[in-house]
């Protein structure tokens, strides 16, 4: 499953939209040059990388001041209850990201090849790792002109797993084991999650650094990330951050 640039890749029209309010939609959306426009990411992953992006800000922020408290209130704890509401937002956006993250695989199945992309890297294709340094160079302002891809390119494929996927599977394993430990060791959560301290050396402050850790990965990736897609958007040859909101990817000219 070669990432294919788009200039090798065979036409492909657009899905068939039936409703009036999509053919109206797509009508006045209809491109006049022939530079191509092509629907590649659907509503569920859209869908998924937007309450995935917030949750991860939300539990960001939230982490860092859980691992680094503000100052204590005077008076009662109760009255205030400031780590308290803290903590209580990182859970609930915890389990919401960790619900997405199971619909999210399961549009890694239902939904069209792009949203495979993120879990599946054709890592034995020596033209994938050609393409990866490619994007190094054309990011680096080695190279003058970029690829097109209708997907993702390979370097940010390669980041996406490496650098979110992989750090997401590990904070979710242990945020719910630490949760778990703290609704007491009885629960079926702990049934559940418990073996992950085993992992750690049944250490559960080794789980906490290890969770705390994880989170710069996912920093490190947001950072570059958001700066890739803004600077894409403006220097590549192709739509970006408009096709993470209407799915559709613009191309801006007919070159190969
Ligand atoms: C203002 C914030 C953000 C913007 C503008 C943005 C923009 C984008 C764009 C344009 C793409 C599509 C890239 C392409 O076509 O190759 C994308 C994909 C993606 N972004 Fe973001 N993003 C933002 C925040 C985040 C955050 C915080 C995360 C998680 C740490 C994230 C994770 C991802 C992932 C995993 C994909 C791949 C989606 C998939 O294939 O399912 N994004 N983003
Ligand atoms: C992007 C995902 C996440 C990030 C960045 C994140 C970040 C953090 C950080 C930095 C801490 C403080 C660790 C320390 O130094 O002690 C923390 C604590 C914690 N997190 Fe997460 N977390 C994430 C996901 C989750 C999930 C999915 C859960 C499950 C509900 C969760 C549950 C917890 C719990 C129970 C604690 C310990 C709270 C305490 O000891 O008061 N986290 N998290």
């Amino acid at each position: 499953m070669v990432n294919t640039p788009v200039s090798k890749a065979p036409t492909r029209k657009p899905p068939r939209q039936d409703g009036v309010f999509d053919r109206i939609v797509q009508e006045a959306t209809e491109t006049t040059t022939p530079a191509e426009k092509i629907y590649v990411y659907e509503a569920p992953l859209r869908l998924w990388h937007w309450v995935n992006a917030i949750c991860i800000i939300l539990l960001c922020v939230t982490g860092y001041f859980i691992a680094t408290p503000p100052p204590s209130v005077y008076g009662e704890a109760s009255d205030h209850f400031v780590l308290g509401n803290i903590r209580m937002v990182h859970f609930a956006a915890g389990q919401v990201l960790a619900v997405a993250f199971l619909g999210r695989i399961y549009w890694a199945f239902a939904g069209n090849h792009h949203a495979r992309q993120i879990f599946l890297l054709p890592v034995w294709s020596a033209k994938w790792w050609g393409e990866i340094w490619h994007e190094i160079k054309w990011y680096a302002f080695a190279t003058p002109t970029p690829k097109k891809y209708i997907g993702h390119n390979p370097l940010a494929q390669f980041a996406m797993f490496f650098l979110l996927i992989v750090p997401l599977v590990l904070q979710i394993l242990t945020g719910f084991a630490l949760y778990a430990e703290g609704a007491g060791t009885d629960g079926w959560m702990h049934a559940m999650f418990g073996w992950v301290f085993g992992l750690f050396g049944d250490n559960s402050f080794a789980v906490h650094t290890y969770h705390h850790l994880f989170m710069w990965f996912i920093v490190v990736f947001s950072i570059v990330h958001i700066y890739a897609a803004l600077r894409e958007d403006i220097m590549s040859r192709q739509s970006l951050i408009s096709t993470m909101v209407s799915g559709w990817r613009y191309f801006k000219d007919d070159e190969k």
